[in-house]
């Protein structure tokens, strides 16, 4: 079993990939800012540090086997509130943490990119090899990490994944992604608005994700970049899909995002990985939790509301 070093591990996938990593009988430190707050569980072997990693001398790193690095101002409206603070934390970190990586003889560093790197692709399928089109600073930043990352590949193992809009609960909700969005909208509001609606964006349910995670760290043969998003759905066919659970009316109005692609993820399928759950899973899940009345609804269900109050009033 590994010793494990995750950084942001607070957040929305943090909060189900620590617990997931300690289950699976790994030894687990996390640093995080905890802008979101901190629902991760007492555990024997888990190190819950609240830390920023622009800090790097106050980040562990002795005795780390393997890095899972997904702390970073993780969407696109958030990273325009400060565009210097994004690129501080989503890239300058980047580079500080995989040196220090390296001094203390880390073997592994896993990166959370993103799919929206790719910006907007009319290819039918959008592979690792296309060229990229980062339209926002939350894009170019991961873009250029990537970059960061791949220029040390020959002295770590690095696997960078390009992860597509992730679906489903966790402790720490997301309530600002699209599924999860629309289908919260039908509960809540009893109709789903769409902005624009002809977008295709890919998906992958939090349980794959976290799969996605648990794969690499055992595929250590496997380097380079991988997608992971295996349902191109319009948004438009997302709400479709919620209303065959929830009968509520669609408005569509106009829309300012642009960003429209499809994921391939061959590459990722043809090394072994079988993709088990999806947008279903992900909208039955939310409705679930809603029901259940476990369903967190707060400022912090929202990146942009936290990282407003966050970034404007520092
Ligand atoms: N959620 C998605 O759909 C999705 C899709 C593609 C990629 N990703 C990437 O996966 C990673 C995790 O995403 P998430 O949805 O859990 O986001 P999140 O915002 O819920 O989690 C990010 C965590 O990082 C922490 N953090 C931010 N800046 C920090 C700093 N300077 N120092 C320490 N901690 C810091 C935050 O407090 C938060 O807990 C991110 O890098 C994100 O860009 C997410």
């Amino acid at each position: 079993m590994s010793n494990i070093l995750v950084t942001g591990g607070c957040g929305y996938v943090g909060s189900m990939l620590v617990p997931a990593l300690l289950a699976d009988g790994h030894k687990v430190t996390t640093v995080d800012i905890m802008w979101f707050g901190n629902f991760l569980p007492d555990h024997k072997d888990l190190t819950v540090i609240k830390g920023d990693v622009r800090e790097i001398d106050s980040i562990p790193m002795k005795g780390f086997d393997s890095i899972i690095h997904l702390a970073n101002i993780a969407n696109d409206p958030s990273c325009d509130i400060d565009s210097k603070i994004s690129w501080e934390i989503n890239v300058l970190a980047s580079k500080f943490l995989i040196e220090k990586a390296i001094k203390n003889k880390v073997h592994q560093f896993i990166y959370a990119s993103s799919g929206s790197v790719y910006g907007v692709k009319d290819e039918p399928e959008v592979t690792e090899d296309l060229d990229l089109v980062p339209i926002s600073d939350y894009n170019k930043t991961k873009m250029i990490s990537e970059r960061v990352f791949l220029s040390y590949k020959e002295s770590i193992l690095v696997q960078i994944v390009r992860p597509a809009t992730i679906c489903g609960t966790s402790p720490r909700q997301r309530l600002d992604l699209s599924v999860n969005i629309l289908t919260y909208s039908a509960l809540k509001n009893g109709k789903i608005k769409v902005f624009g609606g002809d977008q295709t964006r890919p998906n992958i349910h939090m349980k794959d994700m976290i799969r996605v995670y648990q794969y690499f760290l055992s595929r250590e043969d496997l380097s380079g970049i991988y997608n992971a998003g295996f349902e191109n759905i319009s948004i438009m066919d997302i709400a479709k899909m919620v209303t065959k659970h929830l009968p509520v009316g669609i408005e569509v109005s106009e829309s300012n995002d642009p960003r429209s692609y499809r994921q391939n993820s061959d590459k990722l399928i043809a090394t072994g990985f079988v993709q088990k759950y999806g947008v279903e899973d992900g909208i039955k899940e939310i409705i679930e939790a809603y029901k259940a009345g476990t369903l967190r609804d707060d400022d912090n269900c929202y990146n942009i509301k936290t990282m407003k109050k966050i970034l404007t009033t520092a």
